[in-house]
């Protein structure tokens, strides 16, 4: 079986990797400002070899990423973090921090109880094989259907009684996210796309977080991996795109100007990459991070082999010159409009209609 263990030292040259940058998601709890994304690992993204994605989650915590996101609705997700725990405890070593969803299906929704939000929870503990959940970030398809505070506040209580460590949401909108605060919803986190090509949060979000204290936790930050030099200068893909999160992506891509705008930023983002010898991912993380009300970016991946352009992200500062190369593009292409995940819940939508909804069942 592969050891978890830390890294050891592997010269006696000076470690140049630069230090994580950390941040306190709630009184007590701190996070890497880059968490990794575990919807890669369900199957939607090609085969996964299950043991060398556990091995691998190793050298990301070895590294100072020590968190990851993961779902209720991810299939197998849950329980390859709970194996990989296993084996940290194992070694006696301190667990991953994992922050997970509670999404009950869209057509269970009218009949979302307590004792539907508890299965969905008591399952996570059982998968994570842990006694408390760290983050589990609460979702609800459709605010036409009554019921979401109702779930929300079941798993405040389920919180208060020391299932979870803390609350957060995802893809809520502003006002949305403030009638659970004002209903006692202590959440700490919004999970919700964020990024060079969909700046949504800014306009609603962001204020309205930093007044009431919930941090972003950004998806979307590299579009899937179309930030990467791989799609630099390569034709406009079409019905061949590879995986869930490119198809989900090329949508956002169309909205925020089509594919000669994104070439436009790949550009950009190319020309800053090689004023500070880093790559088009780096820099595309880099700017997400920066951005106000932003905790940390949800990268997602596979395995470890981009964990060193990931790190790079803390040696990067973004400086004058940089962000006038962006300025001009993001000024010609807004993008996406309105609050967050809004064109996403017309269900009939271009969005809308690539998402699968009854997830938890399965
Ligand atoms: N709440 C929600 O509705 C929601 C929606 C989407 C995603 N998420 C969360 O966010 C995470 C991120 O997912 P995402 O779909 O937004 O994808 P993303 O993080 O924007 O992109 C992930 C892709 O980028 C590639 N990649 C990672 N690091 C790279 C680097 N340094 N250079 C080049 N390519 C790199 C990975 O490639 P490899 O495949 O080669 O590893 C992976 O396929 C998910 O895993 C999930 O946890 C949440």
């Amino acid at each position: 079986m592969t050891t978890l263990g830390e890294r050891a030292p592997r010269s006696n040259q000076p470690d140049m990797t630069p230090a994580v940058e950390t941040t306190l998601l709630a009184p007590g709890y701190r996070i890497p400002r880059i968490v990794r994304g575990g919807w890669q690992l369900a199957g939607d993204h090609g085969a996964v070899d299950r043991e060398r994605a556990v091995a691998e989650i190793g050298a990301f915590v070895a590294a100072g990423l020590n968190t990851v996101d993961g779902a209720d609705i991810y299939t197998g997700v849950e329980a390859l973090y709970g194996d990989f725990n296993a084996r940290r405890r194992a070694e006696g070593l301190a667990p991953l921090q994992v922050h997970t969803k509670c999404v009950p299906d869209f057509d269970d929704l009218a009949r979302v109880d307590a004792a539907y939000i508890r299965r969905i929870v008591e399952r996570s503990l059982q998968r994570l094989n842990v006694e408390r959940l760290d983050v589990v970030q609460f979702h609800w398809w459709d605010y036409a259907v009554p019921g979401c505070i109702d779930a929300a506040q079941t798993l405040a209580a389920l919180q208060r009684e020391g299932k979870i460590a803390h609350l957060g949401g995802t893809n809520f909108d502003t006002p949305h996210t403030l009638a659970m605060l004002d209903a006692g919803v202590p959440l700490v986190s919004m999970q919700v796309q964020y990024s060079l090509l969909d700046r949504r949060p800014a306009n609603r979000l962001v204020p309205a977080g930093l007044q009431r204290g919930v941090q972003l936790l950004c998806y979307g930050t590299l579009a899937g991996g179309f930030f990467s030099e791989r799609w630099l200068g390569a034709a406009e893909p079409g019905a061949e795109l590879s995986n869930r999160s490119l198809i989900k992506y090329k949508l956002v891509i169309d909205d925020f100007g089509g594919w000669s705008a994104f070439q436009a930023l790949l550009r950009a983002l190319k020309g800053i990459g090689d004023r500070h010898g880093v790559g088009i991912a780096t820099i595309a993380t880099r700017w997400v991070i920066d951005q106000p009300g932003v905790a940390a970016a949800i990268v997602g991946s596979r395995y470890a082999d981009h964990l060193a352009s990931t790190l790079a992200v803390f040696g990067l500062r973004l400086d004058a010159q940089d962000h006038a190369l962006l300025a001009p593009v993001l000024a010609a292409h807004p993008g996406l409009q309105g609050d967050t995940y809004t064109a996403e819940r017309d269900k009939a939508g271009r969005h809308g209609r690539i998402m699968k909804y009854n997830l938890n069942k399965a």
